[in-house]
C-alpha cells in the first residue's frame, strides 16, 4: 500500500488514529494571531516564563501559537483539555506527555510562519520544516554537517536542484534526530539520507553500530513549496493523515 500522503484536509473534532497511521498537523502561525490570548491561556507557567524571555513581539507571539496549538491538537486524542497538559522531556529535551496511561508520541517542528504536529501511537517519530532561502543552500555548512556521500550528491547538482536538494537532506537529517530523541548531541554527519525526492530510509550509520530493529523510514509531508520538510518514523506504516489545523 502506498503511504505517500495526498492532501491536507480539515480534520474531525478527534480524528481516529489507528497504530499503523500518522497525523500530521499544519498550521500558518499568523493565520492564528486572532487567537493569540486564547491560546496563551492554555499554556503553563513554564511556558510564559519562556514566552517572557524573547526579546521581540513577533518571536515571543510565535512561541505562544506554536505552543497553544501543539496544545490544542494533543487534546483531540486525550480526554483532557489544553490547559491541563503536561509534559515530560527526554535527556536531551525531547517533549513527551508526563501522563503515561496512553501511548501518544508527537514531535513538533516551526520555522518562519509554518509549524508541523507529528502525531501517532507507540512509535517515535520527528518531524522538521525548514523555510527555503535561495542562498541557504550552503555547501560549507554542508561540509560541516553533512555526511561523504550527501556532500558528494550536492555537488552533482546545479545551483537550483542543490537548493531544494539541500534543504530536503537538512529536514531529513533534523527529523531523524528528532525522531530519536538526539537534538544536536548526535553528529549530522553520523548518517546519510537520500537527497531525492520520496520516501526512502535512514542510510547508513556510518560510525559505531547500526541499531537493531525496524528501520527509520523518511516521508516527503509538502505543507507548502517555500518550505522543505520532513517526517521521519520507526519501522513501516501505513500511511499519512494530513490535517490543517
Ligand atoms: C532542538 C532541535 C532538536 C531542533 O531544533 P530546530 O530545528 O531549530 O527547531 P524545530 O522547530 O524543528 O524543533 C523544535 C521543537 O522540537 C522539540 N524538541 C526539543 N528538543 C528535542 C529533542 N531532543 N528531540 C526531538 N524533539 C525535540 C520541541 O517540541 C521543540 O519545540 P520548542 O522550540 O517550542 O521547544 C535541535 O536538533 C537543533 O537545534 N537543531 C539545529 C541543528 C543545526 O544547526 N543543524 C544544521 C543542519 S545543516
Amino acid at each position: 500500500m502506498s503511504t505517500a500522503p495526498s492532501t491536507w484536509v480539515p480534520a474531525s473534532l478527534r480524528p481516529p488514529l489507528p497504530a499503523g497511521r500518522v497525523h500530521v498537523w499544519r498550521a500558518r502561525l499568523s493565520a492564528h494571531l486572532p487567537a493569540l490570548n486564547l491560546l496563551a491561556s492554555s499554556l503553563s507557567a513554564a511556558e510564559h516564563e519562556r514566552a517572557g524571555r524573547f526579546r521581540f513581539e513577533a518571536d515571543r507571539d510565535k512561541f505562544i501559537i506554536r505552543r497553544g496549538l501543539l496544545r490544542r491538537v494533543l487534546s483531540r486524542y486525550i480526554e483532557t483539555s489544553p490547559d491541563r497538559l503536561a509534559y515530560a522531556f527526554g535527556p536531551n529535551g525531547k517533549p513527551a506527555l508526563a501522563t503515561k496511561t496512553n501511548d501518544l508520541e508527537f514531535n513538533q517542528s516551526s520555522s518562519g510562519d509554518m509549524t508541523l504536529v507529528a502525531v501517532a501511537r507507540s512509535r517515535p517519530l520527528g518531524v522538521d520544516v525548514e523555510r527555503i532561502k535561495a542562498d541557504g543552500a550552503n555547501l560549507n555548512l554542508a561540509r560541516r554537517f553533512f555526511a561523504p556521500g550527501e556532500i558528494e550528491a550536492l555537488n552533482r547538482l546545479g545551483s537550483t536542484e542543490r537548493t531544494q536538494a539541500f534543504f530536503r537532506c537538512w529536514t531529513r537529517k533534523e527529523a531523524f534526530v528528532k525522531a530519536l530523541g538526539e537534538g544536536l548531541s548526535m553528529p549530522l554527519d553520523n548518517f546519510e539520507v537520500s537527497l531525492l525526492p520520496g520516501r526512502s530510509q535512514v542510510a547508513k550509520v556510518l560510525r559505531g553500530e547500526p541499531e537493531a530493529g525496524p528501520p527509520w523510514e523518511l516521508h516527503d509531508l509538502r505543507a507548502d513549496p517555500a518550505y522543505a520538510d520532513a517526517l521521519c518514523t520507526r519501522g513501516p506504516i501505513e500511511g499519512i493523515d494530513l490535517f490543517d489545523v
